[in-house]
């Protein structure tokens, strides 16, 4: 099964990521986690694009596509994959379409994590991640058992630089402008589905189960 999630920064891609990893085995690819790697690591990819991240602009088009490109060659991927925050842009899903025509390969589907602008906000603002294990909470709706800590690898929580108020309205920004165009595209091709977001955690997840379910069991089908 190969899979898109698409939507605003906030919308709660990342977090039903891990879920849909948990329950299909898929491999979760998220251009952000791979681009803050590359950051940590500082390899000359994370030199490329740090100034692109901390000011909330999108990295440039041929370097996002060619880091997909090769995170899915990898044998991991060979049964499928959910690509998280790819594609951003038509030239960006261009570029899928080719990837995945080489490999003679479907879209399962793209799923749209609807929000408003204010609750993006409202949940960047209170995000907190995990800086050994990635695990993601939120000050209010998902705390730690212990404040400041991974619940699971007891590591320090921190806030993402570009959780800053500044950026974070920037990348509401570049994505009205850059990226909101796909939910039509994708809506086109008859391979959207739209989720409500704006609900709790485990509502979303239930939603999301619900229509994998179903295009997992077709899948499945000799
Ligand atoms: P990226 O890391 O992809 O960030 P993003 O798309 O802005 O998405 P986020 O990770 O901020 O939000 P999310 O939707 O995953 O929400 P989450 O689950 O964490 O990209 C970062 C940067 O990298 C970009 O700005 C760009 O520079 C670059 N980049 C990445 N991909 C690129 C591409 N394709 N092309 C070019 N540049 C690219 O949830 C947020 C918070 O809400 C958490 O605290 C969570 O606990 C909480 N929460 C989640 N769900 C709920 C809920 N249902 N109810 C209450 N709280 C919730």
């Amino acid at each position: 099964m190969i899979i898109v999630l698409l939507g605003p920064p906030g919308a709660g891609k990342g977090t039903q990521a891990r879920q849909i990893q948990e329950r299909y085995g898929l491999p979760q690819i998220s251009t952000g986690d791979l681009f803050r790697a590359a950051m940590g690591s500082e390899s000359p990819l994370g030199r490329s694009v740090k100034d692109y991240i901390e000011s909330g602009r999108l990295v440039p088009d041929e370097v996002t596509s060619a880091v997909v490109a090769e995170r899915i060659a990898q044998p991991d991927c060979r049964k499928g994959f959910m690509l998280d925050g790819f594609p951003r842009t038509l030239p960006q899903a261009q570029a899928l379409d080719a990837l995945l025509a080489a490999r003679r390969l479907p879209l399962d589907a793209v799923l749209y994590f609807d929000v408003t602008d204010a609750v993006a906000v409202e949940r960047l603002s209170g995000r907190r991640t995990c800086g050994r294990c990635n695990a993601n909470y939120h000050v209010q709706h998902m705390p730690p058992k212990k404040a400041g800590f991974c619940d699971r690898c007891g590591g320090a929580l921190t806030q993402r630089p570009d959780d800053q108020p500044e950026t974070i309205r920037k990348r509401l920004e570049v994505y009205a402008q850059q990226t909101r165009a796909l939910v039509a595209e994708y809506d086109r091709r008859g391979v959207l589905y739209r989720i409500a977001s704006d609900e709790a955690p485990e509502k979303v997840t239930a939603s999301v189960f619900a229509i994998l379910d179903k295009i997992w069991a077709r899948r499945s089908r000799p």
